[in-house]
């Protein structure tokens, strides 16, 4: 991570606080480590965001249906759907730090460092070069460009084969071969790497010992699952057709950290697409297009997205791709489209005894339907929002100087408040009352908010730092003629309108019907 990019991350947390975004949980007992609680802002904002993931997918979609399953389960469903046997990541312990690692992050942040050395050298190469350099070829053919990179494929190669065959022992020798050193002490006095379980797990308060034992789910996918023929049949629908649920999900993460990103407690918005055997392939590649598509509609650049194919395949699927966002440490995961075959279904018939197959009544037979998944995690997408949104620009002030501004450019569907209203001076009674006559007519229609205290410029910035989209102004003209300034929070624009105006204009520019074209 660049300087800068880790003071923006810095910015992004300290801001999240400040403005009542995100707070750590129990703070006041110094915080839970991954864990968070989403403040008043914060708390519209994530509702916006799970509003345009359930409009995209339900409303837009004649063949989509919702759910909200419980997040306890019976525990036959943790072993069917193999997260009991199989949902393991591989643990390491540093003997003399005490501290605890994911063998296969630590494996793949050496790797970043090597590919860290090949840009370096690009870098420098094409600065010699100038306009002549060619990079390509300068990779396929600088010395030791090319050893570095055969280094990479070699490690990334192995480790690959360690994650498919399980081979924890396999991955010690590789951290020992690299001669990784704990990232906090330096040491390499290494415990084996083993599997450790994500799942958390509780007691039934009537059932002692292993027959009383729940799960915490790690997906909400598995809700969905096991009420598939209850939702085929009520809501009536015939494959291909999908199920949506947004949910929490609980993991037990072993390195949980960067914010939001990684936590142990989040939020999944998850939609199994059930389909005819064979047809997989097809809406997998129709699902990976219109996820991407549903991005790039808040404005969210397209060099800021992108797929990277998984290199190991879960258990479940037989084919994964990674819509990855730019986050200000790299570019990481932010959502997966899953061709999850007919794995869960088949394990949940074997396990429960009850066929989950469906009639097909155009080829007039039976069969477990292929399931294709996105699964997008609520909070990740909050933290790209937010990475991309905040931004510190200089702009006038109202004597025409340069100042600087703190601004959250969110799309306004997304803004928490779409409309701050504002009495030009607090104490002067005739305006604050028309003011709070405006506020009343608007706030039955979108998230409003009235502030009367300190200097507008002042409340201009607050409103900024929300990311509120406009702010009207209500001034000596108002009590005359009955009209107000629209400030628009990008173009710093102010338009002055008749207040019947105010009501269409920001229902219309805040709506999220126009994330939809
Ligand atoms: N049902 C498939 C599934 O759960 P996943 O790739 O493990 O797949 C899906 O998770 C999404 O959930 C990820 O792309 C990510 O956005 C989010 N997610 C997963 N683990 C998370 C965590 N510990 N904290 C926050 N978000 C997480």
């Amino acid at each position: 991570m660049s300087v800068s990019s880790e003071d923006q991350f810095k910015n992004i947390v300290s801001h999240c606080k400040e403005y009542g975004f995100i707070y750590p949980s129990s703070e006041i007992y110094d915080g839970l480590s991954a864990a968070y609680d989403y403040g008043p802002y914060g708390v519209e904002l994530k509702n916006n965001i799970k509003n345009y993931w359930w409009q995209a997918m339900v409303r837009m979609h004649d063949n989509i249906v919702g759910i909200d399953a419980a997040i306890f389960m019976h525990p036959k469903t943790w072993k069917a759907s193999g997260h009991v046997d199989a949902f393991n990541d591989p643990l390491i312990d540093n003997k003399d730090s005490k501290k605890r690692y994911r063998a296969d992050v630590m494996i793949e942040e050496f790797v970043e460092k090597i590919e860290a050395k090949i840009s370096k050298e690009v870098d420098k190469a094409a600065k010699r070069f100038g306009e002549t350099f060619d990079e390509a070829m300068y990779r396929q053919t600088n010395p030791r460009v090319v050893e570095y990179q055969t280094q990479i494929d070699s490690i990334n190669q192995r480790l690959a084969t360690c994650m498919t065959n399980g081979d924890m022992d396999g991955l010690t020798t590789l951290i020992e071969e690299l001669e990784i050193a704990d990232p906090v002490s330096g040491s390499r006095n290494w415990t084996e790497v083993r599997q450790f379980n994500l799942m958390f797990s509780t007691q039934l308060g009537n059932i002692a010992g292993e027959e009383g034992k729940l799960y915490l789910r790690p997906e909400t996918a598995q809700g969905i699952f096991v009420n598939f023929l209850n939702v085929q049949k009520t809501a009536r629908q015939k494959v291909p057709f999908g199920i949506a649920q947004i949910g929490k999900a609980f993991r037990n993460e072993i390195v949980a950290r960067q914010f939001i990103f990684r936590m142990r407690e989040f939020e999944q918005m998850e939609m199994q697409f059930f389909v005819r055997p064979g047809t997989e392939m097809e809406f997998y590649n129709y699902w990976k297009e219109e996820r991407m598509k549903w991005h790039l509609a808040l404005g969210t650049p397209a060099e800021k997205l992108k797929f990277k194919d998984h290199d190991n395949l879960a258990h479940y699927a037989n084919a994964a791709v990674d819509i990855q966002f730019d986050f200000p440490f790299g570019f990481r995961e932010l959502e997966g489209i899953h061709s999850r075959t007919d794995f869960d279904l088949k394990s949940h018939q074997e396990l429960s005894g009850r066929k989950l197959q469906y009639f097909d009544p155009e080829l007039n037979e039976n069969y477990i339907p292929y399931v294709v998944e996105t699964s997008i995690g609520c909070d990740r997408m909050f933290l790209a929002m937010m990475s991309h949104a905040l931004v510190e620009e200089t702009v006038p002030d109202a004597e025409g100087q340069d100042s600087t501004r703190t601004v959250l450019k969110l799309p306004a569907a997304l803004a928490p408040i779409k409309c701050a209203i504002l009495p030009l001076v607090k104490n002067k009674e005739e305006l604050t009352d028309k003011a709070t006559a405006v506020l009343h007519r608007l706030k039955a229609h979108f998230p409003c908010q009235y502030d009367e205290k300190d200097a507008i410029g002042r409340r201009y910035r607050r409103q900024d730092a929300i990311g509120t989209p406009y702010c009207v102004t209500v001034d000596f003209q108002t009590l005359e003629d009955d009209t107000v300034t629209l400030r628009d929070r990008d173009t710093l624009e102010q338009q002055r309108l008749h207040i019947d105006e105010i009501l269409p204009i920001v229902k219309e520019r805040t709506d999220m019907a126009g994330l939809f074209g």
